[in-house]
């Protein structure tokens, strides 16, 4: 029987990479991915994706403020994005009076556009395969050290070599860890304004509750607008600025999308780890997210109960709320998807496969023990790390300010006065808005939790002395909290202020006496020196085992086609519209309408209320050109088997003929071990339907003068090859030719 279930399980891995699985990069579309995004329907050829001598998709999509993606939909740079990534700037031109959180921002022209402060939009020019020059002169044997210092030297010189226009920047990353160099050439444009963006209850419908959730009901966008100097080029945030031209704008499809639809999903994808070997995957589901799931669920009990208790308190805990719980409730899809799709055994199954493939005398024989050796020896400091991490890092906010103030004594002590004072004006902008948001009483009671989990799961040895555990005497962290934040000046930000006030030394010496500095900084050193040291020795010998790792595979497995994991670098994915079942008995359709807006609409919740107009509009189903043809109905948002992950919201998804049909903005909790272990069962990207962004634009909100700005298709009802509508519209495919 287990031998049957293992040859189950091993089929499974070895087919060559799934529909669906994959982030590739987009220069290589043409030999890799080209015939198969065909024969899953896909009308385009690579060159029409990406091309670098005539427009093509990728000069539609935007890298958005270096941590989420966004696409341009008109010939005046307008851009869409998800809510939740324009949500730090729609907060920051939201005042009580001018609520556009709660009531949604239309600036009626472009002279109400707003401007956003250090916002960037970054276009990519041109990615080059830098590998045989990155790596020269690296060779078998030399240390890491020595590798990188050979590498980091190539890299100053392809840089120098590729930049050719004074705009542009490059930057060049490792690929397949570190045995593929690529380069990319970018522009970034600075003076990216605000043009729309719903309100909340429709831009963060569902909020926590429904994050990561299927059935989902969000209209998770909004909309920016790149702006340009004289010359179309970069400048310096200004009036004088005009719209930004750009070389391709998404046309935008209104057919809407059927199950098993064709679909393409470019963006900036963040991190993942599809190629870790079983004994790290193994940590992850038993050890490692298990820790932080625990120390965040403590931590947001706490702010849950004061949210709860009054509502100005669930204003300014709502984003950092957001925050913790975003990734508390991605941990525990991952671990719950990695056990149901046992990844482990699946792990464990093909390291088989690949030792046996290997001959005998082969230099690769002995990489899998040394990863389980190097693991074993690294697993107490990982897990002190993260626990240390989440603790003083992410949690208890006054920890953070801590190690600031730390940061800050520092640059006087390492740099001098200068640095010190250009830091120290960083600082304070930091606290003004930290303070505004920022209750002592909650997080005195996030601190006692959690100095107390810290100690009661970490042996003493890795602890600062005020909160080892002492068996003789047990301490109460209730009052060791209570003492520490009565006595200390950083939670307290007129106290705070008074010392920066002062003089560099006078102030560090008053940093020096305060209790709560003195513990971060105590419980930094001990970090530094029992976890941090070592673990990063350990880590970068696995590291480069990694690296040998992946060469080893793509060597071993000649015929699999690999792709390299997310780096923050241009991407493509595609598969298809599908439904999928998350547990048994219970199957999931891939479309959602306004109708499960309404099931779910509770007058009055954070999370589930719904505007009046909204309501109206459904009451006269007056839903225009909006409307699903087939059954009349508004559609809201429709899944994929599209590997995306952290950084690719925002991302269009783009139909078979290279029109926009949604927004990703979100992934399918069961799925969400996408990011170490594909499966194409239950992994399922979210996007919301461009129709109900178009809806809410036009309908919802009267800004019909947005809409006229895009250029809307109905390529199925039509039947219009793409090549036709080319000719027709100047930038888009094959207008203009690049200006190299
Ligand atoms: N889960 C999505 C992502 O990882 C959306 C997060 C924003 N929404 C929220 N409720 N926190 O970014
Ligand atoms: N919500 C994520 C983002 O903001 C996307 C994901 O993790 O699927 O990038």
């Amino acid at each position: 029987m287990k031998k049957i279930l293992n040859l189950l399980l091993f089929a499974f891995i070895i087919q060559v990479s799934h529909a669906g699985e994959g982030m590739w990069l987009p220069l290589f579309l043409k030999s890799l991915n080209e015939a198969e995004m065909q024969d899953l329907g896909m009308r385009l050829s690579a060159e029409d994706i990406y091309s670098v001598n005539q427009g093509s998709l990728k000069d539609a999509i935007v890298h958005f403020g270096g941590f989420c993606t966004s696409e341009l939909i008109s010939s005046q740079g307008l851009l869409l994005t998800n809510h939740h990534c324009g949500y730090g700037q729609i907060q920051s031109h939201t005042t009580l009076e001018n609520n556009y959180l709660k009531k949604g921002f239309w600036a009626k022209n472009k002279s109400e556009e707003l401007m956003n402060e250090g916002l960037t939009a970054t276009l990519i020019n041109e990615i080059v395969d830098v590998t045989s020059q990155a790596l020269k002169g690296v060779k078998k044997g030399m240390t890491v050290k020595e590798r990188q210092a050979i590498i980091d030297i190539n890299l100053e010189a392809i840089k120098n070599e590729l930049i050719k226009k004074d705009y542009q920047d490059v930057a060049i990353r490792p690929f397949f860890n570190g045995n593929q160099y690529f380069a990319f050439l970018t522009t970034t444009y600075r003076d990216i304004r605000l043009v729309g963006a719903p309100p909340e209850s429709i831009g963060k419908f569902g909020a926590d509750t429904d994050n990561w959730v299927w059935p989902r009901h969000t209209g998770d966008f909004s909309l920016f607008r790149i702006y340009a100097g004289p010359d179309n080029l970069p400048a310096d945030p200004s009036p004088e600025n005009k719209p930004y031209e750009p070389k391709h704008f998404l046309p935008i499809s209104l057919d809407g999308v059927e199950e098993d639809d064709f679909t393409l999903v470019f963006g900036f994808p963040g991190r993942t780890q599809e190629y870790l070997p079983s004994p790290a995957v193994e940590e992850i589901v038993d050890v490692l997210d298990p820790a932080k799931i625990a120390i965040r669920e403590r931590a947001l009990n706490i702010i849950d109960k004061y949210m709860r208790q009054d509502e100005a308190t669930r204003i300014q805990y709502a984003s950092k709320f957001a925050r913790i719980a975003n990734y508390w409730k991605k941990w525990i899809g991952e671990v719950t998807g990695l056990k149901k799709t046992r990844a482990v055994a699946k792990k464990k199954n093909f390291e088989k496969e690949f030792r046996g493939k290997l001959p005998r005398d082969s230099e690769y024989q002995n990489i899998l023990p040394e990863f389980e050796q190097l693991y074993k020896e690294r697993a107490p400091y990982a897990y002190v790390r993260d626990y240390y991490s989440e603790v003083t890092g992410r949690n208890i906010e006054l920890m953070s300010v801590a190690g600031i103030m730390q940061r800050l004594v520092s640059a006087y002590e390492n740099n001098g006065a200068e640095a010190y004072q250009g830091f120290k004006g960083r600082v304070i902008n930091y606290l003004q808005g930290f303070y505004k948001n920022y209750n002592p009483k909650i997080d005195q009671e996030v601190f006692a939790a959690l100095t107390e989990m810290y100690s009661e799961n970490i042996d003493n040895k890795y602890s600062p002395t005020q909160i080892q555990s002492n068996t003789s005497a047990p301490k109460s962290y209730k009052y060791l909290a209570e003492d520490l934040y009565t006595a200390t000046a950083l939670a307290d930000k007129d106290k705070l202020m008074a010392i920066l006030d002062m003089e560099p030394e006078q102030a560090i010496a008053k940093l020096r006496e305060d209790e709560v500095f003195k513990l971060s900084s105590d419980w930094k050193k001990v970090y530094d020196k029992e976890v941090a040291s070592p673990y990063n020795a350990l880590n970068s010998q696995i590291d480069s085992l990694q690296r040998i790792y992946m060469k080893a595979l793509m060597e071993t497995f000649p015929e699999k086609r690999f792709y390299p994991d997310a780096n923050s670098t241009m991407r493509v994915t595609y598969g298809q519209v599908k439904g999928y079942s998350p547990t048994d008995a219970v199957t999931y359709g891939p479309v959602t309408y306004l109708d499960g807006v309404m099931e779910k609409y509770k007058p009055g919740d954070y999370e589930f209320d719904v505007d009046q107009k909204l309501l109206d509009l459904y009451d006269a189903q007056d839903y225009g050109k909006y409307a699903d043809k087939d059954n009349g109905k508004l559609p809201v948002c429709f899944i994929g088997t599209n590997h995306t992950t952290g950084g690719n919201s925002g991302s269009p998804a783009i139909d078979a003929n290279g029109n926009l049909i949604g927004l990703n903005f979100d992934r399918a909790w069961e799925g969400t071990m996408s990011d170490i272990n594909y499966d194409p069962s239950i992994c399922r990207n979210i996007m919301t339907d461009v129709r109900y962004i178009l809806f809410v634009v036009d309908k919802f909100a009267g800004a019909s003068h947005l809409i006229d700005e895009m250029k809307i298709v109905f390529p199925k009802s039509k039947r219009m090859p793409i090549k036709n509508q080319t000719v027709k519209h100047k930038g888009v495919f094959g207008g203009k030719k690049s200006k190299k």
